[in-house]
């Protein structure tokens, strides 16, 4: 096997390559902020005034990304998220902003409503059997109003991630009957319920304030569950799916792959937070730990990345060539 291992000839054996084209940056805007501000929990990390869209913008094209995912932190909460879906609402206000300042750059709007609502649940929350919990159908009418909003304000892309039953088919016929029958909808479709979302809470101030995700997101234990989760969203009109989170579900992205569509992996903010630690602490290498992760991810099966780490990764393949 060392015969094709001379250094001279890896690259022509490489089966699998990392490219800028399939990086997607997340980005924070928030409300609130008047000048970045830095997330303690995802250091390098910063939610960033809506004065600043169109510079962040013009950076993450500089840097040679292509594609931005937006999450926004309201002034004001309530219980039915409207500041979700209100024309002058903070991502309503950066998409146009960074459209217009980079007209080609790939704008995709998280559609949730967890950042909006005072009790932080991805949509309505009402009693059930089991105690106050998200009510699944009289949230689906929100959740294709706030994708219709995002769509008026001229994303490129909606990315629904609040796990409901029925969401893509919801938000597709909304999308169609508002005449937007050409964008299109990459579903957060195997979302787990996962403990590597906390420095994101923190980030987009979406912690909830009873209960946990678990009746509405995947159990880490459910991999047949998962991929009937994709493969119903498939069903219902999804343009790309998705896995989330990325390195520890990699036989997710193996089988969600084989259902036909693009798939997207999310590198969380926990997968985030755990390189960024040990790398300032000199325990890993940030560079060779963060292309290592995001080839792997590749590997398994994922075509379209969503990482924090984009604009690093951007950066050193540059010097690569
Ligand atoms: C909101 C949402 C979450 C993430 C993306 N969209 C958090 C959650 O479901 O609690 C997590 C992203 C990350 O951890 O980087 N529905
Ligand atoms: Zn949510």
């Amino acid at each position: 096997m060392r015969r094709l291992r001379k250094r001279s000839l890896q690259p022509l054996v490489r089966e699998t390559t990392l490219s800028v084209h399939d990086l997607i940056m997340p980005l924070f805007f928030d409300e609130n902020a008047s000048e970045p501000v830095s997330i303690a929990s995802m250091p390098g990390q910063f939610r960033y005034p809506l004065r600043e869209a169109g510079t962040v913008a013009r950076d993450i094209r500089d840097a040679g990304l292509g594609a931005v995912i937006l999450f926004g932190i309201p002034k004001a909460k309530d219980p039915e998220a409207s500041g979700a879906y209100a024309a002058d609402g903070i991502i309503q206000a950066a998409v146009r902003a960074m459209k217009s300042a980079v007209p080609d750059l790939v704008v995709i709007t998280d559609v949730c409503a967890c950042e909006y609502t005072d009790h932080g649940h991805c949509g309505i929350v009402g009693d059930t059997a089991e105690g106050p919990d998200l009510l699944n159908d009289p949230s689906l009418d929100l959740i294709a109003r706030i994708a219709v909003s995002h769509a008026k304000s001229g994303a490129d892309i909606v990315a629904p991630s609040c796990m409901l039953d029925g969401m893509v088919g919801a938000i597709r016929r909304a999308l169609d009957d508002a005449g937007f029958c050409d964008l299109p909808i990459m579903s957060y479709s195997s979302k787990f319920a996962s403990a590597l979302y906390g420095p994101f809470r923190e980030a987009a101030d979406s912690g909830f304030s009873f209960g946990d995700r678990s009746t509405y997101q995947i159990s880490p234990s459910n991999r047949r569950e998962a991929i009937l989760e994709s493969d119903l969203d498939r069903s219902e009109g999804a343009d790309i799916l998705m896995v989330k989170p990325a390195s520890f579900y990699l036989d997710i992205i193996a089988a969600v792959r084989e259902l036909g569509l693009p798939v997207a992996a999310y590198q969380v903010s926990g997968e985030y937070s755990m390189i960024a630690a040990a790398a300032d602490r000199g325990w890993l290498s940030r560079r060779e730990t963060v292309l290592e992760s995001l080839v792997c991810i590749k590997r398994a099966g994922a075509d379209l990345i969503i990482t924090y780490f984009a604009r690093d990764v951007a950066g050193w393949l540059h010097e690569e060539r």
